[in-house]
């Protein structure tokens, strides 16, 4: 894994580590993959609420009107009912596509789940055409997986009576 991949991983565990909660967590993601890593243009984790997706936190530089999502709607309710990593290199190509920017050209969306159970994922939309490999899908699947641990942490914790 490349260097910087490596350092975003270090960076996650050390705020997991230290008990941050993970909707805070999930701002802090969010954030801090869009400022690193020129080539996502917006970056948001939705989360399973009911029978659908909801926006938890985004970075960007425009809201998106899907603030909530169907499971059976866009590349993002694919992904979150199917479980797959789905790499879309043209958006424009993928009749699932729903429309959020006029500049996308390219989407990865990486479920955050662990132990079977799926907890929600991060939808990256990038300007530039294939611009995820097979590098950033490795790179955004370790990421979820450390997401996933504090999503699970927080859902064991709120169970916790007291
Ligand atoms: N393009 C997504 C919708 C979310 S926006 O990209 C932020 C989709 O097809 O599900």
């Amino acid at each position: 894994m490349a260097d910087d991949h490596r350092r975003s991983l270090a960076w996650l565990e050390e705020r997991i580590a230290a008990g941050t909660a993970f909707r805070e967590l999930a701002q802090a993601a969010v954030t801090h993959l869009r400022a690193r890593y020129p080539d996502y243009d917006w970056v948001g984790i939705y989360m399973l609420e009911g029978a659908g997706l909801r926006l938890w936190a985004w970075d960007g530089p425009a809201a998106t009107e899907h603030v909530e999502i169907p499971l059976d709607q866009g590349v993002c309710g694919y992904a979150a009912s199917s479980g797959e990593v789905i790499n879309v290199p043209d958006v424009n190509q993928d009749p699932r596509y729903l429309q959020c920017f006029l500049g996308t050209r390219a989407e990865l969306v990486v479920p955050i789940a662990t132990g079977g159970r799926i907890f929600g994922e991060i939808d990256i939309d990038s300007d530039r055409l294939g611009a995820f490999d097979e590098g950033d899908e490795a790179f955004v699947r370790a990421f979820c997986g450390r997401l996933a641990v504090a999503a699970e942490r927080d859902a064991l914790a709120s169970r916790t009576p007291g």
